[in-house]
């Protein structure tokens, strides 16, 4: 089914671009209550964050394959195959490794609040160490997938 956007893409590509748009404002959102030390919002904003992005990859993975996996991607983009599927594969691998690690930063970032053992003078809890690490993975995942989608159905 065609996409609504405009572009060359279908209509799941449009639902879920639009979804990763949404994405970013509330990561900060969520950073924000968490800076401000309002733990109970930012913990399920991220929760809800998190399985939003999870439903995502089902959802789009789902999608693809259905369209043909990655010959529906490379037969609509018209960049290189070379520089477009190494910019595909390390978005893959990139967003694994940013799952994973987001599912330890969820499981300290309970430990941090159920032990009361937060960042202090001196003291850096591990949460809020990988959570920062988990924030820029975040960020890169949802950028490298608004410009393949550009490569793909609009360039
Ligand atoms: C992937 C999910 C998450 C990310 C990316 C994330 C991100 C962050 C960031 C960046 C901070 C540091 C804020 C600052 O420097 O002031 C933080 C702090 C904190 N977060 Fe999360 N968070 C996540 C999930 C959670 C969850 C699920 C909980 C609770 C169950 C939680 C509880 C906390 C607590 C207690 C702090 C304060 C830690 C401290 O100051 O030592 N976070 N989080």
């Amino acid at each position: 089914m065609k996409g609504f956007l405009g572009t060359r893409a279908d209509f799941f590509s449009d639902l879920l671009i639009l979804a990763l748009i949404v994405i970013l404002p509330a990561l900060v959102t969520a950073i924000l209550f968490a800076v401000k030390k309002r733990y109970l919002p930012h913990k399920r904003m991220m929760l809800t964050i998190f399985t939003v992005l999870v439903l995502y990859v089902i959802v789009y993975e789902t999608n693809l394959t259905i369209l043909g996996g990655v010959n529906y991607l490379t037969t609509n983009t018209r960049v290189q195959l070379v520089p477009y599927m190494a910019l595909v594969v390390f978005h893959i691998v990139q967003s694994a490794m940013a799952l994973v690690l987001g599912g330890a930063t969820i499981s300290r970032g309970r430990a941090a609040l159920s032990s009361g053992q937060v960042s202090r003078e001196g003291v850096v809890s591990v949460h809020r160490k990988i959570a920062w690490v988990e924030v820029g993975m975040l960020v890169i995942s949802v950028v490298t997938g608004l410009v393949i989608y550009y490569l793909t159905f609009v360039y």
